[in-house]
């Protein structure tokens, strides 16, 4: 809970990402390097955050491309030594947009935090003629200091998105989001937020025991993706079952599936071998709406709505709380 008799400071961490990019030239939006400016400078640059009480913390400086275990392991114990503290009410993390998505799913299954932890990123780098970080970062801080229940969100060209929905489907425009089917959860007008729907998590009960593992690994169990397509045959998977390291070993598959979690018959048949092998096999649709519907004509598992970045990472969570 927030103490209201104390003196309220938000928290920003920063990661990196192209929000922190710097291009050689200021009209360049692609010829970048990102996580290349610091969280601090970044805060500087956004003149409504001046006379504001923050913390500004750099936990990381990476292209999220390159986003795993440790750095996630270190923004989870920030995280959680931000968010247990009374006079913080909320943390702001700058990330990149090419793993957003994922980052947002883990620290939501991970932390299941009771205060809101808003993410966000921006699409040009800081050194672009018109960045969009600046507004982004200025958003969040607006949807961390107005939002009224917990969990981790993102905000991304005036939008606020589910961890669980939220997905990049655009390579290069600033409004880079979406939710699918569900649509965000808000809007930021001019420093307002106003919201779609209810949103704010309620702790789940599992959350601590997943947190204690999660931090305590050297890796996540071995999850892979592979996508069903026409063409497709066995190969991988038989190649994954193959070389399968015994320090590491292939514990899941989760399949992009076609259409409604639909699997060419080739691959079908190397999957009900890893299958029998005891490795898990989860099917997510490739398609970037929809779901797949749970039906008895299934092969395999489904994954309950995730895309399959997610559902890997769900399946990785489980099998390292099992
Ligand atoms: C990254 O994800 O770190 C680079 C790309 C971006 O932030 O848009």
């Amino acid at each position: 809970m927030v103490d209201a008799n104390r003196a309220q400071r938000l928290v920003i961490l920063g990661t990196g990402g192209t929000i922190a990019g710097r291009a050689s030239q200021a009209g360049d939006n692609v010829g970048y390097v990102a996580g290349q400016v610091s969280v601090a400078d970044l805060v500087a640059a956004v003149p409504a955050l001046a006379g504001l009480p923050l913390t500004v913390e750099q936990v990381a400086q990476v292209d999220s491309k390159d986003m795993g275990l440790p750095v996630w392991q270190a923004l989870v114990r920030q995280l959680s030594v931000h968010l247990n503290d009374p006079t913080v009410p909320a943390v702001v993390v700058t990330h990149g947009t090419d793993t957003l998505e994922e980052t947002a799913f883990v620290l939501q299954q991970v932390l299941q935090p009771r205060k809101p932890v808003v993410l966000t990123c921006a699409m040009r780098p800081a050194s672009a003629l018109a960045p969009d970080g600046p507004q982004n970062i200025s958003d969040a801080v607006a949807v961390a200091r107005q939002a009224t229940g917990g969990g981790v969100v993102v905000v991304c060209a005036g939008q606020v998105h589910s961890a669980r929905d939220v997905a990049k489907v655009h390579t290069y425009q600033l409004n880079a989001f979406d939710s699918g089917d569900a649509g965000p959860l808000a809007c930021v007008e001019e420093g307002e937020v106003r919201s779609f729907r209810p949103w704010g998590t309620a702790p789940d009960q599992t959350s601590s025991d997943v947190l204690t593992r999660f931090m305590a690994a050297d890796v996540l169990p071995r999850v892979e993706l592979v996508t069903s397509h026409a063409d497709a045959d066995g190969s991988v998977v038989r190649a994954l079952l193959a070389q399968a390291a015994p320090s590491r070993p292939l514990r899941g598959i989760v399949v992009a599936a076609t259409g409604n979690g639909t699997v060419h018959q080739s691959l079908t048949e190397a999957l009900n071998e890893a299958r029998a092998g005891g490795v898990r096999v989860v099917l997510a649709s490739r398609c970037a709406r929809g779901r797949v519907v749970p039906h008895a004509g299934l092969a395999f598992d489904h994954s309950q709505g995730l895309s399959p970045v997610k559902a890997r990472l769900a399946l990785a969570l489980e099998l390292l709380a099992s």
